[in-house]
């Protein structure tokens, strides 16, 4: 898909940056702000394997450290390295429906095809700051 070219390209080269020496699965993402920016993440793993920080969360993470919040995010993108489309794990999309809009559109790329969605789909019912 054209329109998320820049996105798409850019969580691929993201991808060449992963720490990934356990699972030899290698993540990336690129966040792109509405006033033009980009905010890439790579999974970062540990020997400790709990401890390791998926990419679109580093990117997301990284749009946040820079003073973007959830109005200021137009779209992220994340990508691996094989033909299967990578969704958010759990833990991502507990960070992902605080940290965008619900209708945010999150694109999941292969080399083959595109698919776009966002968190709502993603993960309805979701416990967020609503819920306390
Ligand atoms: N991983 C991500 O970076 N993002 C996802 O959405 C799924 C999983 C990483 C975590 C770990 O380093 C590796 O992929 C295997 O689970």
């Amino acid at each position: 898909m054209v329109k998320y070219n820049d996105i798409l390209s850019r969580a691929y080269k993201a991808m060449e940056n992963a720490y990934a020496p356990y699972s030899n699965f290698f993540v990336g993402a690129c966040v792109k702000t509405k006033d033009g920016n980009y905010f890439i993440g790579a999974n970062v793993e540990n020997a400790s394997y709990g401890l390791t920080n998926c990419a679109e969360r580093n990117a997301i993470f990284q749009a946040y450290s820079n003073g973007y919040r959830q109005d200021d995010i137009e779209a992220i993108a994340i990508v691996g390295k094989g033909n299967t489309l990578i969704t958010p794990c759990g833990a991502c999309r507990q960070v992902l429906v605080e940290l965008l809009k619900r209708d945010t559109p999150i694109v999941l790329g292969t080399k083959d095809e595109v698919v776009v969605t966002n968190i709502e789909e993603l993960m309805p019912m979701s416990f967020t700051s609503d819920s306390l």
